[in-house]
């Protein structure tokens, strides 16, 4: 195929699981929300045969072949980047193009704390990089990524890659797809970001050795989680935040008792359910990450909570933030 053009923009966003996270890489439901952060990815075609990437947290390196070369970031910027050069080779494949790329990232997405920054550049810079050539298909777009983002998370369930996609309410099952979910009400959700990182993968494999030494109770735990998206699934169509918020309790349960959440994350959790919210709960990975909140309208005992939060000794940060629609764009 020919390249239309010799540079590319797009940007894809980040993500809330609102229920549903790690069962879902067993093939179980999970409900994800599209927010309003983004990734931006602009790439320019080079006369190398190498593929350069700069991206705003001070990361800078070219590959060529298997090589890379390291030019500005600790020693594991090689691994952060390869799914992004990833998803430029398997285009450029795709294609049948073998020209080098300048790809440049600029994020305003906090990364590793279960907020889908991965998903949301592998989704960005998949989409750029195919617009070079055509108008992108996001289903080739989705998929692609999926790939891409398992050079770092290899069992990953893909439903951070198609909610950054497709934007908006989604109702995700692995190997089966995904329905939209379309809700009466704009969700009024809080986020707070405990600012402790995680390893996405390194959480997967301990859910994994849990099931594999629980055998009976993930089933019965994985039982509950289906359940519990599908609720979720009527409360979210009916805007019935109330239950919403229940079900979010009952789901953070779930994650407790397979492992990903901790004391502190416990601690906020409960901090938001004594000053009012309807729910909360960890939300992705686990393991320090994020919490999401919901809440009543007019809660302003949660609101100088959220907003004193940077200066306790809780540690965290809220993080406003609305579902997003919109899904990937490309300019
Ligand atoms: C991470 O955002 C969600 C997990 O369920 C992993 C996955 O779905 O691949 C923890």
């Amino acid at each position: 195929m020919r390249l239309i053009r010799s540079s590319a923009r797009a940007s894809a966003p980040g993500k809330l699981v609102l229920f549903g996270e790690h069962f879902v890489v067993y093939d179980n439901p999970a409900i994800l929300a599209a927010i309003n952060r983004r990734v931006n990815v602009t790439v320019h075609v080079n006369n190398t045969d190498n593929i350069n990437i700069t991206s705003d947290l001070g990361l800078v390196g070219s590959f060529k072949d298997s090589r890379f070369n390291l030019l500005s970031g600790p020693q594991e910027t090689r691994t952060i980047l390869a799914p992004l050069c990833e998803c430029a080779r398997l285009v450029l494949s795709e294609r049948g193009c073998n020209r080098g790329l300048d790809i440049d990232l600029v994020s305003n997405l906090p990364e590793s704390v279960g907020l889908g920054s991965s998903a949301a550049c592998c989704v960005a810079t998949t989409a750029a990089v195919d617009s070079l050539f055509h108008e992108p298909d996001r289903y080739w777009i989705s998929e692609k990524a999926v790939e891409a983002e398992r050079l770092i998370h290899k069992n990953s369930s893909g439903a951070d890659c198609h909610i950054s996609t497709f934007g908006g309410l989604m109702y995700f099952v692995k190997n089966e797809g995904f329905r939209k979910i379309y809700s009466k009400k704009q969700l009024s959700l809080g986020l707070i970001n405990t600012g402790r990182k995680h390893s996405t993968g390194k959480l997967v494999s301990s859910v994994k050795r849990f099931k594999e030494t629980n055998v009976t109770s993930f089933k019965v735990l994985t039982l509950f989680s289906e359940i519990i998206s599908q609720k979720a699934f009527v409360a979210i169509n009916e805007g019935d935040e109330k239950t919403l918020g229940s079900l979010m309790n009952q789901n953070h349960v779930l994650l407790q008792e397979i492992g990903v959440s901790d004391k502190k994350i416990d601690e906020l959790v409960n901090i938001c359910l004594t000053k009012g919210a309807w729910g909360a709960k960890l939300t992705g990975a686990g393991g320090g990450g994020s919490i999401i909140v919901s809440f009543p309208p007019n809660s302003y005992e949660l609101k100088v909570f959220f907003d004193s939060l940077d200066k306790s000794e809780l540690g965290g940060q809220s993080i406003p933030v609305e579902v997003d629609f919109s899904g990937v764009l490309v300019a």
